[in-house]
């Protein structure tokens, strides 16, 4: 069919709309998975600078054969152990997770708790994260935010995910929200030599925005081990974040705070709480009455437990 150049021109404007109104994507006949792609072609232009991944269509069978993951054998999942591995891409060493970006959320949250549940101990387990790239996260975090403090402590406290500071540090709660946590902990008699701190989310959200359900998903079972290798007697929740995704409570902070609830570690029904999270806290100074009840009252619970 021939176009008259009035045609081409009123085209070309519609197109310059479309542009000018941010639309960066056209409707095909076939199903193009875009996220898919974005991995794909993150995982070319890594390779070399120059690839270009062309045909949509035609990426995801040619990318789910040619980049399987590469997982060290002492974190495989048990359902993956033995089986042949495809040649490393890229030859970047042994990684754990979704390069290929064919594994759908469920896999990578069956991989995740198959992974965490493998570590025998703090050390492992934090290896086993920096080795694990099914979190987006990782790719724009500089540093795995793995804890503070004392592995031995009696108290754990679990933010929900680090900030620009925590990810420039490598360490949980070392910006303004940190130093408020210090002097609550101060307040109470105890430092950071005798609590642990970690958070539910341990790589920093760009731009600090709230981790997406996917990525707390994929995080939980890690967290989940973290807490059951630490064993506390005593976990103390900063924020609702992370007090839903370990307690699967639905009540906003307001209604759950000061609360004693219990969180199972294995087997065994820990005492939890949750508190105001110390960044709201800097917003809203006078709930730090209510925050400063919460404390008092983690220390009665530590000596009542002896
Ligand atoms: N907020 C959190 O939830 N965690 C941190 O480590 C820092 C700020």
């Amino acid at each position: 069919m021939q176009h008259s150049p009035s045609d081409m021109r009123h085209m070309e404007a519609l197109l310059d709309f479309y542009l000018a109104s941010g639309v960066d994507a056209s409707l095909g006949e076939n199903v193009v998975d875009w996220f898919q792609l974005s991995e794909v072609q993150a995982k070319a232009r890594q390779q070399s600078p120059m690839a270009q991944v062309a045909t949509p269509a035609m990426v995801p069978g040619q990318d789910a054969a040619q980049q399987a993951p590469q997982i060290p054998p002492q974190h495989q999942p048990t359902s993956q152990r033995g089986a042949v591995q495809a040649a490393p891409v890229g030859g970047a060493g042994p990684r754990v997770g979704t390069d290929h970006g064919a594994i759908p959320d469920q896999a990578v949250i069956s991989m995740a708790r198959e992974l965490a549940s493998s570590t025998g101990s703090l050390a492992d387990l934090q290896a086993c994260l920096e080795a694990f790239d099914g979190c987006n996260l990782k790719r724009t975090a500089k540093s795995l935010v793995f804890a503070d403090g004392n592995p031995d402590a009696r108290i754990m406290l679990i933010g929900e995910a680090p900030g620009r500071d925590e990810d420039l540090n490598g360490k949980p709660f070392v910006g303004r929200s940190g130093q408020l946590l210090d002097r609550m902990l101060k307040a109470i008699g105890l430092d950071r030599t005798q609590v642990y701190i970690a958070n539910t989310v341990p790589w920093r959200p760009p731009g600090n925005r709230t981790p997406t359900p996917q990525e707390t998903e994929i995080c939980r079972p890690f967290i989940q081990r973290q807490i059951e290798l630490v064993n506390p007697d005593v976990v103390v929740f900063l924020g609702a974040a992370s007090a839903k995704t370990l307690l699967g409570v639905q009540d906003g902070i307001r209604k759950m705070r000061g609360r004693w609830m219990t969180y199972p570690v294995a087997g065994r029904q820990v005492a939890a709480l949750a508190t105001y999270h110390p960044a709201y806290l800097l917003r809203s100074p006078l709930e730090k009455r209510l925050s400063w009840r919460d404390f008092l009252s983690v220390k009665s619970k530590l000596s009542e437990l002896g």
